[in-house]
C-alpha cells in the first residue's frame, strides 16, 4: 500500500502545495520551506521523486518531506500524501480515529485534547440552552450557522465544564490538564477554566488540528481583555500561527495573492464575501515567521485594514515592516468610511465588498499618494510642499520607471506644476537612493562572499572523495540502477566496497531487489531505515554519471580491488578515530582505536607474507 501511494503521487504535486518552484532544466527550485534564505536552494527531482536542500542538506522522497514539514510520524506521512493527492484508502488501512497512533506523546495528548474541547464548545455554541445567547450575538452579526461550522467557532460558558467532559472521555490526565493551557491553577491541585463567557475560535495549524483558542468576550466588561488566547507552548507559537492560513492556503497558493487582515472576524466576514484567500495574525503585526511562511504560497500581499486612521497608519507600519523583508508585491485596500471589513460587509453585503476589494488593489505607491494627504490641508501651499516631498521620496524607492513616470505626471496635474522641475528633483533624491543602495549593496556581496566560500567548501567536500572512493561510488550508483551489473557483482566472490556504508548499501540492495524488481531512488529511500545511508543515496543520485558502459564498470572494479583495501580502511579509520577526538566520544575513541591495532597488525602480517 505504502509503495502504491508513493508511486500514484507526483512529489511535485505535493511540495508545490507548500513551496513556489519553478523550472530550470530538469529539476524544479524554490526557496527551502525547512530554514529562512533569499536565494533558493531547495530542489525538487521529478524523474527521480525526490527533494534536496543544498543548503541546509535535507532531502528524501515524498514522505520524509510531508514528515519534516508537517512534524508526522511516517504512517502519518503515508495517510497525508494519500489525502493530498486524493487517493481513497481502504478502511483496513485507516486509523481508527485521527491522531490514534500517537496516544503516547505529548503533542498528540495535547491535540487529542483540543480536538475534543473544540468539539465541546462547537457543541455548546450551536445546541445547547447555555449557548444560544452566543449564538444569537453571531447570527445578529451576519454570521450563517454554515460558516460557524465551517469555522467550528463554539462558546466558553461561564459554568465549569471541561473537567467533568474530559473524564468521561478518559481524558483526565492531571499533567496535560495542567499543561494544555485551558485551566489555570488555583491554590492547591485545584484547575479553573480559563475561557469563561467567551466565543472561541480555535486557532488551528497548517494541517487544521486546534492548536490553541482565542475567545472572544461576550458580554462586555472593561476589567477583562476583550480577547483572550491560550498560553504559548509547545504546539503553539503565537509567531507562527496565522488564523484561517489551514483553510486559505489552497486559495492563496492558487492565485498566488493573499489578504492580511486585522481581525478574526475579518477573515470570516471577508470568507463569507467569497474571499477564501484572507488570514490574519493573532493581534500582533505580522513576524518574519509568518511573512515567511506566505511568501512561500504567495507572490503578492495586500493589507487590508480598518478605514479609519489607526486603520491606514497600521497598513503603513505593516508594508514598512514586510517591504525589506520580503520580495512580495505589496499593496493595500483602503476602505472608505472608517469602516473595517465586518462592517462593510455588514453595511453593503458581502457581493458589493468582494467587488470593492478586487477593484480597490492600490499598489504600495498608490497606498503612499493616498496616505500622505492624511491630516493635510492640500489647499495650502505649504502642506502641498510637504506632501509633493513626501511623495517624491517614495517615487525614488520604486524600480520601475513606468510607474515613476506615471506619478510624476500626476503630481504634476494635480497641482499645477512643471514636471520637469519634478523630473530633476527626483533625479537628486534617486542619486541619494542609489549611493544608500550601494552601501546596501557592499554589506550584501560581503555577506554573498560568505557564502561563495560556503558553497566552495561545499565543493571541495565534494572533491575530497578519494579515487578510491569515487570508484565505489560510481559502481554502486551503476549497480543500483542497471540491474545486469548488480547481477555481474554480486556473482564476484571476493569483491567487497572498501567503505562499510558502501558495502551496507550494496548488501541491502540485494534484499531490496528481492522485493522490489525495478529500483527507484525514491522507493529505496524508504527501504533504507538509517538515515545517513540515505543521505549517500541522495549524493549519489545527485551526481551526473552520464551514459553507462563496460569498460567503466570494469575499470571500477579493477581500481576498487587493486587498490589496497588495507591502507584504504587504515585511512578511514584514521580519520573516524579523529574525528572521535574532536568530539571526545570516548566510546567511539575506544573502538577506533581497536579497530585501526587489528588493520596496523593484519598489515604487518602481510608485509611478512610478502
Ligand atoms: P470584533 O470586535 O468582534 O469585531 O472583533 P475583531 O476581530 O474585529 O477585533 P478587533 O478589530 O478589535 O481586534 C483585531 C484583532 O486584535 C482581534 O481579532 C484579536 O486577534 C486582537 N485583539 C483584539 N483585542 C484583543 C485583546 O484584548 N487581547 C488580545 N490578546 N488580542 C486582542
Ligand atoms: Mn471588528
Amino acid at each position: 500500500m505504502i509503495d502504491q501511494i508513493r508511486s500514484d503521487v507526483n512529489i511535485l504535486d505535493i511540495v508545490g502545495q507548500y513551496v513556489q518552484l519553478h523550472r530550470s532544466g530538469s529539476n524544479w527550485f524554490g526557496l527551502c520551506p525547512f530554514h529562512t534564505e533569499k536565494t533558493g536552494s531547495f530542489s525538487v527531482n521529478e524523474p527521480k521523486q525526490f527533494f534536496h536542500c543544498f543548503s541546509c542538506g535535507r532531502g528524501g522522497n515524498v514522505f520524509k518531506f510531508l514528515m519534516e514539514i508537517e512534524d508526522l510520524t511516517f504512517p502519518e506521512a503515508v495517510y497525508r500524501t494519500a489525502e493530498l493527492a486524493g487517493i481513497e484508502l481502504d478502511a483496513k488501512y485507516l486509523p481508527q480515529n485521527a491522531g490514534a497512533e500517537d496516544t503516547q506523546s505529548e503533542t498528540g495528548k495535547l491535540k487529542r485534547l483540543y480536538a475534543q474541547a473544540g468539539q465541546l464548545y462547537h457543541h455548546i455554541l450551536v445546541n445547547t440552552k447555555l449557548g444560544q445567547p452566543a449564538l444569537d450575538y453571531l447570527h445578529e452579526r451576519g454570521l450563517s450557522d454554515e460558516l460557524i461550522a465551517e469555522f467550528q467557532l463554539g462558546y466558553a460558558p461561564q459554568a465549569e465544564i471541561l473537567q467533568a467532559f474530559f473524564h468521561e472521555k478518559k481524558l483526565d490526565d492531571y499533567q496535560t490538564l495542567r499543561k494544555s493551557g485551558l485551566f489555570s491553577e488555583r491554590e492547591g491541585e485545584d484547575l479553573a477554566e480559563r475561557f469563561n463567557d467567551r466565543i472561541m475560535f480555535p486557532i488551528k495549524d497548517q494541517t487544521g488540528s486546534i492548536i490553541a483558542f482565542s475567545g472572544r468576550l461576550l458580554t462586555p466588561d472593561k476589567k477583562l481583555p476583550k480577547y483572550l488566547n491560550s498560553p504559548e507552548g509547545i504546539l503553539f507559537n503565537k509567531r507562527k500561527v496565522l488564523f484561517n492560513f489551514d483553510k486559505a492556503k489552497k486559495t492563496i497558493r492558487h492565485e498566488s495573492k493573499v489578504y492580511l487582515f486585522e481581525g478574526f472576524m475579518d477573515v470570516l466576514a471577508a470568507w463569507r464575501a467569497g474571499i477564501k484567500n484572507g488570514v490574519a495574525s493573532m493581534g500582533t503585526s505580522l513576524t518574519s515567521e509568518q511573512i515567511y511562511l506566505l511568501e512561500q504560497t504567495a507572490s503578492k500581499l495586500y493589507i487590508c485594514y480598518d478605514g479609519d486612521l489607526p486603520g491606514r497608519k497600521a497598513t503603513k507600519r505593516a508594508l514598512e515592516l514586510i517591504a525589506p523583508l520580503s520580495k512580495f508585491e505589496l499593496g493595500a485596500i483602503l476602505l472608505p468610511e472608517k469602516l473595517d471589513p465586518d462592517e462593510y460587509v455588514r453595511k453593503y453585503g458581502p457581493e458589493n465588498f468582494k467587488d470593492f476589494v478586487t477593484s480597490h488593489e492600490r499598489t504600495e505607491l498608490e497606498f503612499y499618494l493616498e496616505y500622505f494627504r492624511v491630516g493635510r490641508n492640500l489647499e495650502t501651499e505649504s502642506d502641498q510642499l510637504a506632501y509633493i516631498t513626501d511623495v517624491l521620496e517614495k517615487v525614488a524607492q520604486v524600480k520601475d520607471p513606468l510607474a515613476r513616470d506615471l506619478t510624476l505626471n500626476r503630481l504634476a496635474k494635480e497641482f499645477e506644476l512643471d514636471k520637469n522641475n519634478l523630473t530633476s528633483q527626483l533625479q537628486a533624491l534617486m542619486q541619494q537612493v542609489q549611493s544608500e543602495q550601494l552601501k546596501q549593496d557592499q554589506a550584501n556581496s560581503l555577506k554573498r562572499s560568505d557564502k561563495v566560500v560556503y558553497s566552495t567548501q561545499q565543493r571541495q567536500e565534494k572533491k575530497r572523495y578519494s579515487p578510491a572512493e569515487q570508484a565505489e561510488r560510481l559502481l554502486l550508483y551503476r549497480l543500483l540502477h542497471e540491474h545486469d551489473v548488480f547481477l555481474r557483482i554480486k556473482g564476484l566472490a571476493d569483491f567487497s566496497f572498501i567503505h562499510e556504508e558502501y558495502e551496507t548499501i550494496f548488501l541491502l540492495a540485494d534484499g531490496y531487489f528481492d522485493r522490489y524488481s525495478e529500483y527507484e531512488s525514491a522507493s529505496f529511500l524508504d527501504f533504507l531505515k538509517d538515515e545517513h545511508l540515505r543521505q549517500i543515496i541522495i549524493s549519489l543520485e545527485l551526481g551526473d554519471y552520464g551514459e553507462v558502459n563496460e569498460q567503466e564498470i570494469s575499470d571500477c572494479l579493477a581500481f576498487i580491488m587493486q587498490h589496497s583495501p588495507l591502507e584504504e580502511q587504515i585511512k578511514v579509520v584514521k580519520t573516524q578515530l579523529e574525528q572521535a577526538k574532536r568530539l571526545g566520544d570516548a566510546k567511539a575513541i575506544m573502538e577506533q582505536t581497536t579497530k585501526l591495532i587489528e588493520l596496523l597488525k593484519k598489515k604487518q602480517t602481510e608485509k611478512s607474507i610478502i
